[in-house]
Parts: C-alpha cells; structure tokens; sequence
C-alpha cells in the first residue's frame, strides 16, 4: 500500500518534508511474518528473555518503523529489505508463510520455506553504508531517533544496532534498568561481560548454597526440582486447615500417564496428607482425578464437605490466617520428573527456615535487604490485599523470603570484590546482571508463582500479567545443580550474550537512557532530532508500574545505590503515567468499600480524560524535540475504534498530520483458531508530520466524505490482498482517512459547526463494510443478501467479516451499521449472547427448545429466542436456517438428515428464491475455514456450517462451494514434494513459561 495521495488543501499549503521511504512503501506483510516468526515457541528474542517487560513490540517491526521513516523515499527497495533482516525477497517470505500454515491447517509436514529470522540476520556493512549515505544526503547529518516510551527497548535497540545516535526515554524505573542492560551494556561491553558476571554469579550462588543448603534437604537418592503447596483456610467447622486445590493433577501430558496426589483425611488428627497415584483402569490406579477443593474462588471442606464462600475466605486470609501446606515434591529422575508426598524432613526443614527468618527478619528490615513497603492501598489490582499479602515481602514464603534475603545481601557483599577485581564501569554491568538473575529468580520462586502439570514446570509470577491468587504455589529447588538459582543465573547470561551477539554495525553511536515523562523530556533541545519513534501505552492494557513494583523493591536493594535518582522513591512512580487507571480518580479510594453506583464511571471518565490528556502532552513534547521536517512514527496495536479516535485526536491537536498508516500483522492466524476467537493482532504503524503551519479550515463536504470513503475502501482492497484479516482491513482503513482528515487545522460543516475524528471514522468504516457487503453478494452462485432481512445479514457479516463465532462487541457494532441493527439485537433474537466485552453467536443446537410451538400458542420472551424444528412458524431467515440444520442434526445428519430437512423446507415453502434458501447460500459462502472440515473444537461446536453445505444440492440444486483440501501454494516450492522435514514451530502460541517472559497487550 503506499501512502494516499492528498490534493493540497484549499488554504494549506504542500508539506515541505521531503518524502520518507514509510511515506510511500513497507513490505508491511514480510515484516509481519518476520514479526510472527520472532515470536516462535521458545525462541523469543534475547532481550525479550533477559528480563520482564510488558507489552513489547517485535524487532522486525521496530526496525521497519525506524528504518522507513530516516529514508529517502527512492531509497534501493532490495537493500531496505536486506537491512531489515530479510532472508529472501518479501513476496518469497509472505508466501512461504502461506505454506506453512496450509501444512498446518491440513496437517502436513513440509520443508522451512524461511531462512534466518530478520533479528537475528546479518546487517552487511555496504548496506550499511549505502543507508548512513542516503540518510545523511536526506538529513544532513545521521538522524538522531528518540523513543520517548521506551518499555522494554524493542525500537532503542534497532535503532541502536543501526548505528543511529538514540535516546530511550522511560517513566518508569525499572524498565530504565531494563534498557540500560539492553541498550547500552551489550555496545559498551561486547558478549564478555556474560562471561565476567558467570564467573562472579558461581561465587554468588556458592555463598548462596553454603547458607541455604540445609533447609532444602534431599530425602532420598532422587534431587529435589520443585514443592508443591496447597495454600490452606481453617475449615469453618473443624477449625483445621482445608487445601485450596484447583486440580490435583501433578503431571498432566498430553499422552501418556497422568499423576496426581490424592488427599488423605486424618479426621481424628485434623490433618491431610497426600498419597501419589496414577490415573487409569489397571489395579492400583485411580479412575479419576480427585474432587478439586477450590473452584471458582469457593472451597469444599475436606474435612466437612461444606463449601465455603470466597468472602469467608478472603476475610480469613485478611486476619492472616490462610496457610500453606507443602503436599508434593516433584524429583528429577533419571526417565523424567518423580513425585513423591511431603516428608517430615521436608516439614522440619521448611519449620527451619521460618525460625532463620524470623532470627534475620529484624535485621535485615533495619538493614534495607527485604522490602518493608506495603502494597499500595489505591491500586487496579487489590488481590494482594484480599489474599493476604500487605507487604511485598508477604509475596513470598517464609523460606522464600529468607533464600530472597541471603541473596539480596550476599550480592551486596560480593559488591567491593567485584568492583575491585573489574573496576567501576565493568564492575556495575556485572552487579546489574546479577541482580537481574535475582529477579528471575523471584520471579519463579514467590507465593504467585505456581506449578503447571501440563507443561512440569512453574509459571512466573508473570505468566499473567496481574498479581492473581494462586492456590497451588510453587517452590523451585534453589541450590541444585543446573536447577534453581544455577538456571536463573544461566538463563539471564544466555539471553544476555544472545543480546550481545546480535549483529549489529560497527559504527557505533551514542545512545543515551533518560528517566522522565515523555511530556517532558527537558534534556532535548528544541528541534533537535530527526525521528521520534513511539509505541505508547494504551489505556488500561497494562498498569506498568502497579505490576513494576514487583521488581522495584528488589531492584532498588540490589542497584538502586547505582542510580539514586531511579531509585529514590518508595514505589514506582505514576503520577504522569499515562494509563487509565480509574482507582486513582476516586476521591479517597478505600479498598475495603465497595464504591456507590456510578463513581467508578465517574473515576474512570476522569482517568480517561488525564490519559489523553498526557497523550496530546506527550505528542506536544514530541512536536517541540523534532526537526521541522522530522517525522513522528507511532505503533500501535488496537482494535476499537475508540481507541483509534483517542489516538488520532492527541496527534491532531499535538500539531501534527498523518502521512501513512502500515497495518502489520504481528500474529499468526490459524484458521482454526481465528474460527473460535477474533484474537488475532496487528500493530498499525503510523506516520506523522508536523502540520505546515499555514493549514487551514476544511469543509465536511459530501466531497470530503467520498474522498474519505474512497481513500478507506482503497486501503482495505489492498490490505485484503496483502492477506490481512477483515478487522485489520477495517482498522487499516482508519489511517487513510485520517490522512485526509488531517490535512486541515480543523474540519468544520457549513454550518461552522466543528467536526470530530468519530464522524470520518465512521465514514471509513461503513465504506470498508458496505465493501465487503458488496464483495459477498458479488461471490458465488446468486448468494442475492438483498432480500434477505436485516438480521440474517447481520448474522452473515460476523461470519464473513470478523470470521469467528466471538468477537469484541465493539467490533460487532461496526458491523452493524451497515444494516441498521446493534449487537443487540443479535442477542434479543438469541442469535447471540453476551460475554463480559465479547459477543458469542450461539450454535444452532444451544438454540434448541425441546418443545415445538404449535400454531396458535404464542411463545413466551425467552422461547422465542429458542427453536424447535416442529414450530409451526419462523420469526426470520435465520431462524429458519438454524432449524434446518437442528432438523438435519436430530435426524444423525446423513441422508437421514437431509430427508428431515427437505421435509421441513416442503413444509413452510422455502424454494430456491425464498430467503431462507439465500441466506443458507450466503452462510456457506461466509464460513470460516475453521467450520468448514469435520474436526474437533470450533467445528463440532458449528456443525450446521456443514450440514447447510450438504443441503444446498439436494434443496435447492444449488453447487456448494468446493470445502476439501486445497493446497494453495506448495507447488511454488521445488523441495516440498518431499515432504522431508518439519516446519519449525513457526508460529505456534507462546507456551515456554520460563523462555517467555516478554509479557503482550
Ligand atoms: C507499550 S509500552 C512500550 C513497549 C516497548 N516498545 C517495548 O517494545 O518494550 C509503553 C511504555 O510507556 C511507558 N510510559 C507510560 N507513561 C509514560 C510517560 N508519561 N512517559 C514515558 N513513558 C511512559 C510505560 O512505562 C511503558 O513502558
């Protein structure tokens, strides 16, 4: 897609930048392939393992976005792409994605069309050169690149190996420690620096071990790799201590034995243990797994069997009186994990622990190595406090805690030799880096971390980003070899050096990190730099620095004597955080008070109001930092439209014009998967210039309008044939027509009256829309929608557009302009239902009622919305459909089941020009791939999508589309007939707990 073309405006004037390589062209599809392929099962990018950071923006992406914005337009296309890590020429990469998920979808293997991921490519000096060439010609100088929210460092980094002079400016301290380790260290100190904090780290954890050995005793011949507690609530009746377990499986594969722990009562002692067992039907196992004891935030007394509510226990957890019972000790045996019950010594040694705690506890609280602070009280996430946990030291068990404190003050002892042995500047870098393996430590080893029997192993305190209960925490064995602390410090080294090694030019610039809020960035001159790169926060996606204090309190103990200034305040900062954060609006927010009606909507209008607020500050500061002729390029990565017009009003008022949208699809979209769920992402980048001062009033004319709408149904054509999904052609769209909107210093009707962004937005959406309404009529054999009412044709645009049984409602909404209903109304005629954000159409058997209506009764409000094959009447089209298929099912589908449907078709005349028969067409013609082959999941939930296939020919004479196997692409690729080998895992959903820590939107 290339940028849209604008005539000048009437009163403004042309811009005066020269055209930006990103004004004009981004081989935005490869780069998403390469972005999806970054993000492979366990292969995440180095910097993205090193530490936890939320909401990271993929390299490939980030060095397009950089990259593109300091070129000059003519810039050579094939050098581009070999800069951006390119292994093949894009078409070549975008195709042999398709090929790989064709295999997949059709369950074939077939040979790695990819060659190297971008990231991790080589960047050739004379490419190299030949770009630091262009851009000087185009800049006079190298173009220096900010990223004001700078986060984890994806776009610093790019810029940085490009040789580019860079800031990275951040809000919040911890990610500032963050970049330090990953955009300055690995240029400053070269992959040795892994090796000289190795050699310090072994000595750390020898120091470590020599101390702590003891209160992690190996009972048997087997070592020890993780405990299993049960957090534990005095049971109302007996007063004993009742596990809370979800799942009492310990191993769960995906084939072979399953092993859980099965409780084991004492009445007469009040007490319980565990005995391990197999699952299966041999002698000796047990049929089933045990009865969770925890479900959905209530318990089941194992003592009583009475349940006990989650307030109950809440209010126990408040007066400190929930527990923690060790039941299961995972072993590392020779085949594979063991597991075993708790044993005395274990009970001995954990009691142990606590008692050195409790001896240490005062000093160490005088001395600063355990953090004393509390939660803080007005905050999004209050689960900390209704669990228990007041403290941030009260995150971690006692022994926890305790293994946490020898660390925190072994590595301050460690300080002066290091320093002596590497001298200042080396000597900080390698201290950085251990505390960091700190952190990976803790952030596997506290009271929110627990254990997973699918994968056996433990996920993070972050799997999730929230700070949510876990009733079955998890403890790794610290001081075995290769395990515990030995792994986290050989985790965080690898990914560092892995950092260190990326390729990168030789040409190195200075790159600088700043604390503050982009609002303010009081360091940066006047139109000072060429390029600001930007990949905001949005809204409430992310609390950064409620989540950030998890690391903060650690983080200041262990370097925060290194950086005073970072590391000063009690907690992370936020008061210009800009997040919506709707707690902090609420006039003395107590946590303990449930919140009248109506001031929580109250807060969160407030709280949204400071976020854009800070945005037009931020993009203000943005306008003053940059060269006249600079540019401003923005990812983001959302999908209401809302969210888009918070995003396009601060850019406008910040001063600035949009020259060019990019949507890149940063996800991989099986069909399958897309069929259950519309989750798939894209990260828009977006270009923006600074308003030509000179900009005048446009008019909201019918012209503007159909400029708007040709300019949005010109950019979805070419998205769709870039293979983007229909909401990203959708969201796509919004930029062009922003591009035409933004042209003008305000936009305004005849009337004088101003115009907002929401209106040209929803002037580009009904186009896109009223396209693809267009393009379904157009398909296949007389699909005519046009006499079909309202709500089938709603019913056919979720499936065609948002191709998934659920999606955002918001995005439903959209959809429903087109023919004059709302999400609603789906639910009304119980076509749908609503699920907290998301809508959910309803599969034709969960509509239907075991009674049929016979003529002459009339239905109540909720039979209505149900269905029975014998009513004497249908209220719409897609009533009718529905039954036909719960016809087909009920008869076993088969011929048996076309013969019931035909009849019901006789019965109420639905021929072939009937409605009912046009929408079934246009159903089939909608379907999702996901629906449209016999399977398990999503296709068994839908299964009318295929009975209304095999009902079109023998109803109506209509052909059915062809649904078998299709291979689209492989024969482009010599080697595939053999079939040889396996793709790698290109684009499987993250699962490595301990790899994965990057977190995501
Ligand atoms: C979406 S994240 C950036 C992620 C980053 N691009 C990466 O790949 O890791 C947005 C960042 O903005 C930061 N932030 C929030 N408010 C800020 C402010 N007022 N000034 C600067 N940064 C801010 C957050 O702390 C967060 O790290």
């Amino acid at each position: 897609m290339t940028a849209v073309e604008e005539p000048s405006a009437s009163t403004g004037e042309q811009h005066i930048q020269p055209r930006l390589l990103i004004e004009e062209w981004l081989p935005a599809a490869a780069i998403g392939v390469e972005c999806i392929r970054e993000r492979s099962t366990g292969q995440q990018p180095p910097h993205a393992r090193l530490h936890v950071w939320w909401a990271r923006r993929p390299l490939a992406a980030s060095r397009a976005a950089v990259l593109a914005s300091v070129l000059p337009a003519d810039f050579d296309r094939a050098t581009f792409e070999r800069l951006l890590g390119f292994d093949a020429p894009s078409e070549a990469i975008v195709r042999g994605q398709e090929l790989l998920q064709w295999a997949r979808t059709v369950g074939r293997q077939v040979p790695n069309p990819h060659g190297k991921r971008a990231f991790s490519n080589t960047l050739p000096e004379p490419h190299l050169n030949a770009a630091h060439h262009a851009m000087k010609q185009l800049w006079g100088e190298l173009p220096a690149v900010i990223d004001p929210m700078a986060g984890g460092g994806s776009i610093p980094l790019e810029s940085a190996r490009l040789g580019l002079p860079t800031v990275a400016n951040e809000y919040n301290p911890v990610a500032c420690a963050v970049l330090e380790a990953t955009v300055d260290y690995p240029f400053r100190f070269g992959p040795e620096l892994a090796e000289r904090a190795r050699k310090w780290g072994s000595i750390l954890r020898e120091r470590f071990v020599q101390r702590m050995q003891r209160f992690y005793p190996d009972v048997g011949a087997l070592p020890t790799h993780t405990y299993i507690f049960a957090r534990t609530v005095p049971c109302p009746d007996t007063g004993a201590p009742t596990p809370l377990v979800p799942d009492w499986h310990l191993s769960k594969p995906k084939s072979g034995t399953h092993i859980v722990a099965e409780p084991v009562v004492d009445h007469a002692a009040k007490s319980w243990t565990v005995r391990i067992r197999e699952i299966g039907r041999a002698a000796g196992q047990l049929p089933a797994a045990p009865k969770p004891t925890y479900v959905r935030g209530k318990a089941t007394s194992i003592f009583t069997g009475a349940v006990i509510d989650g307030e109950y226990i809440k209010a126990m957890a408040k007066q400190g009186k929930l527990g923690s019972q060790l039941y299961a000790v995972v072993l590392k045996g020779a085949q594979g994990l063991d597991y075993r019950p708790a044993e005395h010594a274990d009970l001995d040694a954990i009691a142990a622990a606590e008692a050195e705690l409790a001896r240490l506890r005062p000093t160490w609280e005088r001395d600063n190595i355990i953090p004393t602070e509390l939660y803080p009280r007005v905050s999004s996430e209050l689960r900390p406090l209704q669990y228990g946990m007041p403290r941030w030291a009260d995150m971690f068990s006692p022994r926890q805690l305790l293994a946490m404190g020898v660390l925190v003050e072994e590595l301050r002892n460690l300080r002066p030799e290091i320093l002596e042995a590497e001298g200042e500047e080396q000597g900080r870098a390698v201290e950085h880096l251990l505390a960091f393996v700190l952190d990976k430590f803790l952030n596997h080893n506290a009271l929110l971390a627990s254990w997973d029997s699918g994968t056996y192993g433990i996920r993070s305190v972050f799997d999730r980003h929230d700070f949510s209960f876990k009733p079955t925490p998890a403890e790794m064995a610290p001081c075995g070899a290769g395990a515990g602390l030995e792994w986290a410090l050989g985790n965080v080294l690898k990914s560092w050096r892995e950092l260190a090694e990326l390729p990168r030019t030789g040409q190195m610039a200075t790159t600088r990190i700043t604390l503050g809020s982009a609002t303010n960035l009081a360091s940066v001159a006047d139109a000072s730099l060429t390029a600001v790169v930007v990949d905001p926060p949005y809204a409430d996606n992310v609390q950064y620095s409620e989540l950030a204090d998890f690391f903060y309190v650690w983080l200041k103990r262990t370097v925060g004597h290194q950086h005073p200034d970072w590391f000063s305040s009690y907690l992370c900062d936020h008061s210009e955080e800009a997040v919506v954060n709707a707690t902090r609006f609420v006039p003395d927010f107590d946590p303990d008070v449930k919140l009248p009606t109506g001031a929580k909507a109250a807060a969160k209008r407030e709280a949204e109001a400071f976020y854009r607020d800070l945005m037009v500050q931020a993009f203000r500061e943005a306008h003053r930092i940059l060269r006249d002729d600079g540019v401003l390029t923005v990812m983001f990565t959302h999908k209401q439209q809302s969210a888009w017009e918070s995003l396009f009003g601060a850019l406008l008022e910040a001063g600035f014009v949009i020259t060019a949208t990019w949507p890149v699809k940063t996800e991989s979209e099986t069909s399958l998967h897309i069929a259950s769920k519309n989750a798939a992402e894209s990260t828009v980048i977006l270009v923006a210039r600074k308003r030509p001062a000179g900009a005048g009033i446009g008019y909201f004319t019918q012209e503007m309008k159909d400029r708007i709408r040709a300019v949005a149904k010109a950019s979805a054509e070419c998205l769709r044939n870039d293979g983007l999904n229909a909401v990203d052609q959708l969201v796509g769209s919004f930029g062009p027509a922003m591009e035409v909107f933004s042209r003008y210093r305000e936009v305004r009707r005849d009337t004088g009256e101003l115009v907002g962004i929401a209106e040209a937005l929803d002037e580009a959406s009904d186009a896109v829309v009223q396209w693809r309404v267009e393009k379904l009529m157009a398909r296949g054999t007389g699909a005519e929608l046009a006499g079909v009412e309202p709500m089938g044709r709603y019913l056919v645009l979720c499936w065609d557009v948002l191709a998934a049984a659920e999606f955002r409602f918001n995005e439903a909404k959209l959809l429903g302009h087109a023919v004059g209903l709302s999400p609603e109304d789906l639910v009304k005629a119980g076509l749908a239902v609503r699920k907290s954000q998301n809508i959910v159409l309803l599969p034709a058997r969960d509509r239907r009622r075991d009674q049929a209506i016979l003529a002459g009764n009339i239905p109540t409000a909720a039979q209505a919305k149900q269905l029975h094959p014998n009513d004497a009447e249908f209220r719409s089209a897609a009533d009718a459909a529905h039954a036909l298929a719960i016809a087909h099912a009920d008869a076993g589908g088969g011929a048996a089941g076309i013969g019931a449907a035909r009849a019901l078709a006789n019965r109420h005349n639905w021929r072939e020009s009937s409605a009912v028969a046009r929408l079934v067409q246009a159903l089939v013609l909608s379907a999702p791939k996901g629906v449209q082959v016999e399977g398990k999941g999503i296709t068994a939930k839908y299964p009318e999508f295929l009975a209304w296939h095999s009902l079109l020919q023998p109803l109506w004479g209509v052909t059915p589309p062809d649904w078998s196997e299709q291979e689209p692409v492989h024969r482009q690729f010599p080697g595939f007939a053999t079939g040889a080998f396996v793709p790698e895992d290109e684009d499987a959903d993250d699962e490595d707990i301990e790899d994965d820590e990057s977190g995501d939107d």
